[in-house]
């Protein structure tokens, strides 16, 4: 062997493992991959993007009601977690009119739900980037696996956005999955006849050259992307002071605003009633927002300003959509599989409620729930469909497995774990495993057997 080959065999190895499978080059310093399409959600695999982690949304929307178009800048601050050759979002439909990476203008292509976007440099892991993506059209509904309408809602005079699971795309650009969740800044510009909302505080309104009104949203705490709405309509708005210093802001569209006077009222009484069984109220906002759209067939739990079909606005629901503000909101979901923690606990808070303030055991209510054969479809912990993860199993039978454990552990203790679970995972994901080991740190044993037969369990048991 001539003497310099021994370097060079060294050299040709170390560039044979750049060129490990997956590598995009062998270029001096990063050697990006592309983050993954998906986080592979058990029910929506493609959801959500791998390679970073977005830690802010600014997002700035023009929205003309009379034609249904849209035109939005969405500025997503995020911090790669690989080496980036180049990252997806999931946008569904609209059109992208450029994009860029740290200011400059970056390559991208569209591929169903999929946005890819290249920047001209490789991101390295760790490193903060800013993307903005400048889009518009006129957004389209999705239709979920259940049947109803999500995403962007035209309503007779406006629109309402509502995300869960999956109708965020339809809107922004994002990575749209319950596990990234981020603060947001929404800079709104609309027609001044009708009037628009989003979470969190409302920090400057002011009038364009043009006639147009801007209102400005600020959502400082953490929020899973299913969870941003905005509300356009004709709104009658009014604000209160909740636990001392906690702003209010109600908006109801017209036609429905007298019949709600009295609910908007107690609003601040039942977020204290909350307060002592839940914790601290984990958001510096609260309010409600109650739509005259017809199309919107349930309440949602959009963070700090639930929304509601005008028909649904009654203190059963409100105390529901409330009570997911700790239990979905400040507590999220790891993936969609765990979403009975959401809607388990938001059913209990009503039992809750029901027993304390309208004289209704919480037993009464579990053994209606025992009687109902659609309560036994499938265990709240394994829905077998993305069509099935808001079916009574996940809500009725998911507030029978709190139920069931309040039995089994004691009020105390019951209690202790109410107040426990949302403050260790304030702001973060929890998925099952981290409530049923949470709860038996907690009560001090192990609970197999109550997990078994009613978060596991396929069939029903033979008494309640
Ligand atoms: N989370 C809402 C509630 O409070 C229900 C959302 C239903 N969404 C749907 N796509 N079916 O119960
Ligand atoms: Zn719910």
């Amino acid at each position: 062997m001539p003497r310099r080959s021994r370097t060079s065999v060294a050299a040709l190895a170390a560039v044979l493992a750049l060129l490990a499978p997956g590598c995009t080059g062998i270029a001096s310093g990063v050697r990006g991959t592309p983050g993954a399409a998906g986080l592979r959600d058990p029910y929506f695999p493609k959801l959500g993007n791998g390679g970073y982690d977005v830690g802010h949304y600014g997002l700035t929307l023009a929205y003309d009601p009379a034609s249904g178009r849209l035109d939005g800048t969405a500025e997503i601050t995020a911090r790669a977690t690989q080496d980036l050759s180049a990252f997806n979002l999931d946008l569904a439909g609209l059109t992208v009119r450029g994009a860029t990476v740290d200011g400059a203008p970056a390559a991208y292509n569209r591929a169903g739900n999929e946005l890819t976007l290249r920047p001209r440099e490789e991101l390295p892991a760790g490193t903060e980037f800013r993307a903005t993506v400048t889009y518009s059209g006129v957004p389209e509904p999705i239709t979920d696996a259940d049947g109803s309408e999500e995403g962007w809602l035209r309503t007779p005079d406006g629109a309402v956005a509502v995300g869960e699971p999956t109708g965020s795309m339809s809107w922004f650009p994002g990575n749209h999955h319950p596990s990234d969740k981020a603060s947001y800044d929404l800079v709104l510009t609309l027609p001044a006849r009708v009037e628009g909302l989003s979470n969190g505080v409302r920090t400057a309104r002011r009038t364009e050259p043009d006639g147009r009104v801007t209102t400005v949203w600020h959502t400082a705490e953490p929020m899973a992307s299913y969870l941003a709405t905005v509300a356009i309509g004709r709104y009658e708005t009014g604000t209160a002071t909740a636990l001392g210093a906690v702003p209010v802001l109600t908006a109801v569209e017209r036609p429905a605003a007298a019949g709600s006077a009295a609910l908007r009222k107690e609003i601040p009484v039942i977020l204290a009633r909350q307060v002592k069984r839940f914790g601290p109220y984990p958001f510096s906002a609260a309010g409600a927002v109650v739509t005259g759209n017809e199309s919107l067939d349930y309440a949602l739990e959009t963070q700090t300003r639930p929304l509601f079909p005008a028909g649904s606005f009654d203190r059963t629901t409100f105390v529901h959509e409330q009570a997911h503000q700790w239990f979905g909101d400040s507590v999220t979901p790891k993936s969609w599989r765990d979403i009975w923690l959401n809607e388990g606990f938001a059913t209990y808070a009503e039992w809750l409620y029901g027993e304390e303030y309208e004289h209704v055991p919480a037993r009464t209510r579990f053994e209606r729930a025992f009687a109902q054969d659609a309560n036994w479809a499938f265990p709240p912990a394994a829905p077998p469909a993305a069509e099935n993860l808001f079916d009574p199993p996940v809500y009725q039978r998911g507030a029978m497995v709190l139920h069931k454990l309040r039995e089994t552990v004691g009020d105390r203790v019951f209690d202790e774990i109410l107040r426990g679970w949302p403050a260790k995972y304030r702001h973060a994901n929890a998925g099952t495993d981290d409530f049923t080991a949470y709860a038996e740190s907690v009560a001090g044993r192990d609970l197999d057997a109550l997990w078994d037969v009613w978060l596991y369990g396929d069939g029903k048991p033979g008494k309640p």
